[in-house]
């Protein structure tokens, strides 16, 4: 289960990571988009941001209860408790981080990204301020992305996920 703010690397590396481990891949944003049958931008314009959560909740709850697949979830997913536990339930929580800067220079103009539209520089320096500790306290492990490949964040996530496992052992 792998979360975290915008721009963290959360798709490509599910997807490499779903590879690796010969199972499916599924990014929340995708679902929400193929139930809606509209952009991620065209809902928050058309519909607003809580019928996006809503949405969202509701792809949450899905991914998570098809047992098996990687899943991503968006960067807001884990502000609802709820996907919290249900995403717990379902697996390890991932949290990829990286430095403000990089993730600006990720998300580039961010055009499906409604939540950086305005001013993606302050938007992101407040976002990181206020979700930092929700997703800290969401995580059972966290990895820094920034100036690093997929393939060795994908390689750092499988050797904690493995003392993970060791740890929960009885
Ligand atoms: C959002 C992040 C986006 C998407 C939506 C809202 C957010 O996902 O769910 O635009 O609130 O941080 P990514 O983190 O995959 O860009």
């Amino acid at each position: 289960m792998l979360m975290g703010f915008m721009g963290t690397g959360k798709s490509e590396v599910g997807r490499r990571l779903a590879q690796r481990l010969g199972r499916a891949f599924v990014d929340t944003d995708r679902l929400v988009e193929e139930r809606a049958g509209k952009r991620i931008a065209t809902i928050f314009a058309e519909d607003g941001e809580p019928a996006f959560r809503t949405l969202e909740r509701a792809a949450v709850a899905e991914a998570a209860g098809r047992g098996g697949p990687v899943v991503a979830v968006g960067g807001g997913a884990v502000l609802d408790p709820e996907n919290v536990r249900c995403l717990r339930a379902a697996g390890v929580l991932v949290y990829l981080t990286a430095r403000p800067e990089i993730i600006l220079g990720r998300v580039g103009k961010g055009s499906n990204r409604p939540m950086l539209r305005d001013d993606p520089r302050a938007a992101v320096v407040r976002l990181l301020a206020e979700r930092g500790p929700v997703y800290a306290a969401a995580a059972d492990i966290t990895v820094d992305t920034s100036e690093r490949t997929a393939s060795d964040v994908v390689g750092e996530i499988q050797r904690a996920q493995g003392q993970v496992r060791l740890q929960h052992e009885p």
